[in-house]
């Protein structure tokens, strides 16, 4: 019987990263100029004025001090407020591309694999840079795998879509080693002048390996059992897409980025996700309050409080329930993989934990681990 498990993690981490106080002085820099700019109809009252930022609701909000990206210059920028990355040509490699085989070669080098070993390549992530050839293939490519990659997008859930994805194909015998990589450049959809959400996201890439039980370094991480759960909602949404590329100027182009309906994701996905995660241990013979660590989806590290308490049963502590939302923000789909990757080294041989994805769809996935060393 084929058995799936992780024989190890990645990540690359951009090297620029904003603070808060950085971001907030330039969006209130953007704010200042709009109301300038726009005096007249304020003040006849055909316009409302643009509201400021502050440091002190973004920490409180969501836990967030600081997010890494790819092009800190022209985020920053009032003028531009977005990444303005120089267009590369068709021989060299894509952005996505390059920030996925990082995350991927750290990933093989840990496991100690020749990438002649390597099945498959699942591109799991919230955007990809172009619609074919997909980024999958590239990376595959790149690495010098054989086999065959293709591309995911489930939003924020992508990653744990993509483990068990690449786990049913161990299951069924298909493939006996696959890389799920989560390129994540959050910077490229998030509208940086929306107050409501412009501190939310960061960039990151991660890669897990997922593995027969048989090819694995010994120590790794059982996979105990992956569940999959999709329920329609717009509350977060993004309507970019090949089909809106007419006429920019007489289309309002706000909802081609990130919007959201922050408060009621909040409120339908805790729950969503809390009893998710109770039933699918109650399948698996798990008593939820013994799970030594929940590697959770970090978008807010309220909604994390919450559900890390009714899952536990009590308060989580930050070894139980760690965050990496301080200085990696939410990084859609790469989160839960972040916090796993710096917050499992510790634990011991028999430890149970959970890695546990949520976000837009709405989407969540659950895959629960044991410790093997
Ligand atoms: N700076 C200062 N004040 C701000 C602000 C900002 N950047 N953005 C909003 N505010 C103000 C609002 O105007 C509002 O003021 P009011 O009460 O006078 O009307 C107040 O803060 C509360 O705004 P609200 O948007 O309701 O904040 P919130 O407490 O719900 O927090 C989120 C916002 C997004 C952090 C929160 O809803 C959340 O975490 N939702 C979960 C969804 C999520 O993280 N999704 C990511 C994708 S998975």
């Amino acid at each position: 019987m084929h058995h799936p498990v992780i024989s190890a993690t990645g990540l690359f981490t951009p090297a620029d990263s904003i603070t808060n106080a950085e971001l907030v002085a330039s969006f209130n820099a953007f704010v200042e100029r709009h109301n300038a700019a726009n005096a007249a109809a304020i003040e006849a009252g055909e316009m409302a004025a643009l509201e400021p930022s502050s440091v002190e609701f973004i920490e409180k909000a969501s836990g967030i001090q600081a997010r890494h990206v790819v092009d800190k210059a022209s985020v920053l920028d009032p003028d531009t407020m977005c990444p303005r990355l120089p267009e590369r040509g068709n021989d060299e490699l894509s952005i996505m591309a390059e920030i996925g085989v990082a995350a991927a070669r750290q990933a093989l080098e840990r496991a100690g694999r020749d990438p002649a070993d390597v099945d498959a390549v699942l591109c799991a992530a919230s955007n990809m840079q172009r619609a074919y050839p997909a980024m999958a293939i590239e990376i595959q490519h790149e690495l010098g795998i054989e086999g065959f990659g293709f591309d995911m997008n489930v939003a924020c859930s992508s990653a744990t879509f993509g483990i068990q994805t690449a786990a049913d194909y161990i299951r069924a015998g298909n493939a006996k080693s696959v890389l799920v990589v989560s390129p994540e450049i959050t910077s490229g959809h998030l509208n940086w002048r929306d107050r409501d959400s412009h501190f939310i996201f960061g960039d990151v890439a991660t890669a897990v390996l997922v593995e027969d039980v048989e090819l694995a370094p010994a120590e790794h991480w059982d996979i105990l059992g992956t569940k999959l759960k999709t329920v329609f909602s717009n509350n977060i949404r993004n309507n970019f897409g090949f089909l809106n590329r007419t006429a920019p100027e007489t289309r309002d182009t706000a909802d081609k980025l990130f919007v959201q309906e922050g408060r009621k994701v909040f409120k339908e996905v805790v729950p969503m996700v809390a009893t998710m995660i109770c039933e699918e241990a109650d399948r698996l013979g798990i008593d939820p309050a013994s799970l030594r660590r929940l590697w959770l989806h970090q978008a807010n590290a309220g909604m994390n409080r919450l559900i890390a308490q009714r899952v536990l049963g009590h308060e989580a502590s930050a070894d139980e329930s760690p965050t990496v939302l301080d200085t990696y923000a939410n990084t859609s789909s790469a989160g839960s993989i972040i916090a796993f990757h710096k917050h499992s080294d510790d634990l011991e041989s028999g430890d149970v934990g959970l890695i546990c994805s949520f976000g837009a769809g709405y989407s969540a996935g659950t895959v629960f681990v044991r410790k093997a060393a």
